[in-house]
């Protein structure tokens, strides 16, 4: 038995840093997928909340107690492989931290949610058109290609965001979503099936006040 292994039935624990953490990027993805609109200030700084949440979490990472680190829960695929024989066999191994299957999803998210924050930041700190007046100092065929992209963008807009240059970040930044939302249903179902297969109810153990 290893170090982050402990005897069956111990409860999983996770310290207020994991729990606080957890909702908050769950509580960034949703605002940024279902309220802000896409490219505004709020999307923008829903999306920097995020990026200094999921920093501090992965600086936890290093520091944090046992369960936390990346130490507990390395990515592994042959230890998730035998994890999911273990599955088979109908074998419960407990893990203190997350299992070899769950670790990966775990680095999945975390990766996918870093290619969405260095694209958005990127999308935001490329050189973008003052709202009000670009026209003057641009050179006219840029001019008119502003001119152009305004009018397909019609009373769209984006909110004070001003205009960004359409390409590869974009392109990445929404594959990068798209991915993401597969992984956090995957994810739902991992917490569900696990839920079932080990009977403890790992979710009350991301809830507040339960260690
Ligand atoms: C997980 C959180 C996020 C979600 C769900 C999300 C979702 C989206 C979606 C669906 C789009 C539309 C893409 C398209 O036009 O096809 C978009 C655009 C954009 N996002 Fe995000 N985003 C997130 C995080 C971020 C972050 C962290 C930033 C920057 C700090 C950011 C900045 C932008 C910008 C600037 C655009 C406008 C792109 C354009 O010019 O059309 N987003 N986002
Ligand atoms: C936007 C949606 C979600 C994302 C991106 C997400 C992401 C994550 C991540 C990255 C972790 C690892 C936590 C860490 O070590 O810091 C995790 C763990 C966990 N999440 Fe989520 N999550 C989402 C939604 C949910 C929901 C809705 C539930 C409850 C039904 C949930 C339950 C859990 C549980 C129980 C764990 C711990 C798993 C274990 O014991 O190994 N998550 N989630």
């Amino acid at each position: 038995m290893t170090a982050t292994e402990r005897p069956a039935a111990a409860p999983r624990r996770w310290d207020p840093v994991v729990k606080l953490t957890h909702w908050t990027i769950v509580a960034a993805i949703l605002a940024n997928a279902l309220i802000t609109e896409e490219g505004s200030d709020a999307h923008v700084w829903v999306g920097y909340a995020l990026a200094a949440t999921l920093t501090f979490r992965l600086i936890w990472g290093v520091i944090g107690p046992a369960e936390a680190r990346f130490s507990a829960f390395p990515p592994s695929p042959g230890r998730a492989l035998a994890h999911m024989r273990e599955i088979v066999a109908g074998k419960r191994a407990e893990h203190a931290s997350h299992n070899p299957l769950g670790a990966l999803m775990v680095y999945a998210i975390w990766s996918t949610l870093a290619v969405i924050i260095v694209t958005g930041v990127l999308m935001v700190s490329a050189p973008a058109k003052p709202e009000g007046g670009p026209a003057a100092a641009a050179p006219p065929a840029a001019a008119a290609q502003s001119l152009e992209r305004e009018e397909d963008e019609g009373q769209e807009g984006r909110e004070g965001g001003g205009e960004r240059e359409e390409g590869p970040l974009v392109e990445i930044h929404e594959t990068a979503v798209n991915l993401l939302y597969v992984l956090i249903v995957l994810h739902i179902a991992g917490v569900v099936f696990e839920t079932r297969r080990s009977g403890r109810r790992i979710v009350l153990a991301m809830l507040p006040g339960r260690r």
